[in-house]
């Protein structure tokens, strides 16, 4: 039985270059960026939606703006993918385009952050989504994203690391929070075949790890990295969790990809 994977710090850490790259070796929990929107700019966005197309998920009480890419990785082909990309970002622009572009702001300041380049992820097939807009008041299941091993076989699983960022325009102020636990998700992917399931994680996934829980914060952008296990709880105060974001891939030559 291999020791358990202990966190350095256990604290959410402000963005700076040393807990950026921290985080990209998981040796602390969580970063966040406060007030990386202002109030307004929050408003903004959110009434920027009114008349937005959003989707919901057949299985799932989340509503969406664009696409994941895991949606792709069962039953789908990189076509469809690529397919519902150019809608997502027709559907993307329209809320961006009469507000502001939160994406474009968290690129640049990765960017500047590590002196490495940031672009949206590309695949030989075309350009990848990124910058999802969700409303997951009601919480989502267990889950890790790591391309690597649930999406073999494309560009975004050169990644060596993966991170999670999110902006929270609206977020409950009772539950909606979201947990990680230590323990970074290890399974046998081959390109060709069927990725193993990453998502309904039972509690092998986490068994003996810690765990760091943080809150959503209206104009806050969290970013945590997501090949831990993670959850969100329900909101309890019949405010919404309305957020964006995207992951952020270390490619081997160190620039860093977005996709979602
Ligand atoms: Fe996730």
């Amino acid at each position: 039985m291999d020791a358990p994977f202990r966190w350095q710090r256990r604290e959410e850490l402000p963005f700076t270059k040393e807990n950026f790259a921290a985080l990209l070796d998981n040796e602390i929990p969580a970063l966040r960026i406060r007030g990386f929107a202002s109030q307004a700019e929050c408003k903004q966005f959110i009434g920027a939606m009114d008349g937005a197309n959003m989707q919901y998920y057949r299985l799932a009480p989340v509503g969406y703006i664009g696409t994941a890419q895991v949606e792709y990785r069962w039953g789908k082909s990189k076509a469809d993918y690529f397919e519902a990309c150019a809608r997502a970002w027709k559907d993307w622009h329209y809320v961006v385009d009469r507000s502001w572009n939160p994406l474009e702001r968290m690129m640049k300041m990765v960017a500047d952050l590590t002196g490495k380049p940031t672009r949206v992820a590309d695949e030989p097939e075309g350009r990848c989504f990124a910058g999802i807009i969700r409303k997951a008041s009601k919480g989502t299941g267990r889950h890790v994203d790591y391309a690597p091993m649930n999406t073999p076989g494309w560009n975004i699983a050169r990644i060596d690391q993966q991170l999670g960022w999110n902006l929270f325009f609206e977020a409950p102020l009772v539950g909606g929070e979201t947990t990680i636990w230590n323990k970074p998700w290890n399974v046998k992917a081959e390109a060709g075949k069927e990725p193993p399931m990453s998502y309904g994680l039972g509690n092998d996934a986490i068994s003996g790890a810690e765990s760091w829980t943080y809150k959503a914060v209206d104009g806050d952008v969290v970013i945590f990295n997501t090949r831990n296990p993670h959850e969100i709880s329900g909101g309890k105060d019949g405010r919404e969790r309305l957020q964006i974001g995207s992951f952020i891939g270390r490619m081997p030559d160190r620039s860093f990809v977005f996709w979602s």
